[in-house]
């Protein structure tokens, strides 16, 4: 089904190219202030200034030719040449109940796309830090969305379970390994043995040489150092899972760096006999001389001892993905300082013949009270587990403040739903460049933009179909100005998905919802709905019944959960 927004946008397109414009983008969008309809035009503007003719004059002769009938009033220009629109009453209501008829809320069918995601990799035996926090919620969330579009969607965690740490990783196990530790917080005591011996070794060379020749050792397959280095792997995943379980994330691949070995030494020769890379010092790299901002930059894929780099995995891992899934896109949701890494090998793997569109999704960082990259109170890089940790406990705190009748289990549960859902909302409604400032106070209040303020709107609702009882929902009517606004703002929903993924923008949906919310108790304080006359009443429980189904699966693809009462 088309959204209105597209429907205005089809009858634009033809009124322009009756007027000799017909590859003219008809660019529509909401109107800024709903005193002047609900959506505008800004095409006549932008037409005006490319063939240097009089805005206004051009949106007159744009209105003579442009037919609205069946979709909304007769449209009105305004200031400079904006042309308005109001979706007419019965088209509007039309357009939600084939929202709450169907199951896909008014959205239209996409081309569908292969995107092989690639998000959260987090690496074995090194402290987490806050980016692999903003690359799973981020990622996590896209998935859903391209899912719910329509697309063919193959998530990937690509964990660095095979880097030079485990030199350092192993050296430690080997002889300051605390066993009781180990067992009580494994990857504490794997990033814990990886610091020390990483102090170690600058203060002292001779341990710098040990730790190399242990990393020497694994990577020849010494069958001790391969033990621990299988150990330290699976107690890793089993404390990853628990994350994951406990933020409902899920993966349909998890082939970490090791799962690429082998084909490091086959996919350097290829490169160097195809000429694409070349010796350079006694490394093999590749050159990008006619790219000016790369030209200093060369990637290297094999040092000159011989050790093979993260970039090498990185092409490595795309070969492999482009066999497996022959994907449209892969994704990468990683943190900004990377850039340069994905640029030089998305490069090589455009020589190497690879078709696919590979993007890098940056973000930025996560920053503390004072402003400065978020670390735990022992001045060390945070890990989800702490900060997870920390939300559950205060979320509980909450609920069992807000509603002490809870028996236990309940509280527990619908504490995970805030907690959690707290921490996603803070990282989902920020655009995913701003380095935002971390505050347990505001994600955890009830009012203002974050999750329990969205998870509350619904709360109210279940709350007053409760009290409603047997009285069902009945068709939609839009008679006052705040369910006017309200079921403007319901049929914006199918809109809102679709620019999540143009730039890779959750937090267009997560302010979509937070207006919607807003658009909601405006609705609930001017409508009485269970003491409104029989008739009115049956349509305000049906916009409401609406209202909680968008913000319920909005949530839900911010990876959100919703509690039916608190
Ligand atoms: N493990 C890497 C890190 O922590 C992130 C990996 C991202 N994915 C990739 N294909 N390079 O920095």
């Amino acid at each position: 089904m088309a959204t209105l927004r597209e429907q205005l946008s089809e009858r634009l397109a033809a009124a322009l190219a009756a007027c000799g414009f017909p590859d003219a983008e008809a660019a529509v969008s909401p109107s800024s202030d709903e005193r002047f309809g609900d959506y505008q035009s800004n095409v006549a503007m932008v037409l005006g200034k490319r063939v240097r003719t009089n805005p206004r004059g051009l949106a007159e002769k744009i209105l003579t030719e442009l037919d609205v009938d069946g979709i909304a009033e007769p449209p009105e220009i305004a200031g400079a040449g904006f042309l308005n629109f109001r979706i007419t009453e019965g088209v509007l209501v039309g357009f939600l109940e084939a929202m709450r008829s169907g199951e896909r809320l008014g959205t239209s069918a996409v081309t569908p796309r292969t995107i092989l995601l690639d998000f959260s990799s987090p690496n074995v035996a090194k402290p987490m830090h806050v980016g692999h926090i903003r690359s799973t919620i981020l990622g996590d969330c896209l998935a859903r969305v391209a899912r719910f579009l329509g697309h063919h969607v193959i998530t990937d965690n690509h964990i660095g379970d095979w880097g030079t740490q485990f030199g350092k990783v192993i050296h430690g196990w080997k002889h300051l390994l605390d066993e009781e530790a180990l067992t009580k917080n494994p990857i504490a005591e794997m990033a814990r043995l990886y610091r020390e011996v990483n102090a170690r070794e600058a203060a002292n060379p001779a341990v710098a040489k040990t730790v190399r020749e242990e990393l020497v050792k694994l990577q020849s397959g010494d069958p001790e150092n391969l033990a621990i280095w299988k150990r330290c792997v699976a107690l890793s995943w089993t404390e990853f899972q628990k994350l994951y379980d406990l933020l409902d994330i899920r993966f349909d691949e998890r082939l970490g760096e090791s799962a690429y070995h082998e084909a490091l030494a086959p996919l350097c020769r290829r490169l160097e006999e195809t000429g694409l890379a070349e010796a350079s010092e006694g490394a093999l790299c590749v050159f990008f001389r006619d790219i000016p901002e790369l030209a200093e930059r060369p990637a290297i894929v094999r040092k000159a001892d011989g050790g093979f780099l993260y970039a090498t995995t990185d092409l490595a891992t795309i070969e492999y993905r482009v066999a497996r899934w022959n994907p449209d896109e892969v994704w990468y949701v990683v943190g900004a300082p990377q850039g340069l890494h994905f640029q030089q090998i998305f490069e090589v793997a455009r020589r190497m013949g690879v078709s696919a569109n590979l993007r890098h999704i940056p973000f930025g960082s996560i920053l503390g009270a004072d402003r400065k990259i978020m670390k735990t109170r022992s001045g060390e890089n945070i890990g989800l587990g702490e900060v997870l940790e920390e939300a559950l406990e205060r979320a509980e705190k909450i609920v069992a403040e807000k509603n002490p009748s809870l028996e236990s289990g309940e509280r527990t549960r619908i504490a995970r739903m805030l907690g959690v859902g707290a921490v996603k909302y803070a990282e989902l409604s920020q655009h995913r460049m701003t380095d935002y400032v971390f505050s347990w106070d505001k994600m955890l209040a009830f009012q203002g933009n974050t999750a329990p303020y969205l998870q509350n709107a619904c709360v109210r609702i279940h709350s007053i179909f409760r009290k409603a009882g047997e009285e069902r929902p009945g068709q939609i009517a839009l008679r006052t100005p705040p369910e006017r606004a309200l079921g403007i703002k319901l049929a914006r929903y199918p809109e809102s998905l679709p620019l999540v993924l143009e730039d890779f923008r959750p937090n267009l949906l997560a302010n979509y919802l937070y207006e919607l919310a807003e658009h909601f108790h405006a609705f609930y304080e001017a409508c009485p709905v269970l003491k409104a006359d029989p008739g009115e009443r049956a349509s305000r429980l049906a916009l409401c019944e609406l209202t909680v189904r968008v913000l319920t699966h909005g949530l839900g693809l911010l990876g959100i959960e919703v509690p039916e009462r608190m």
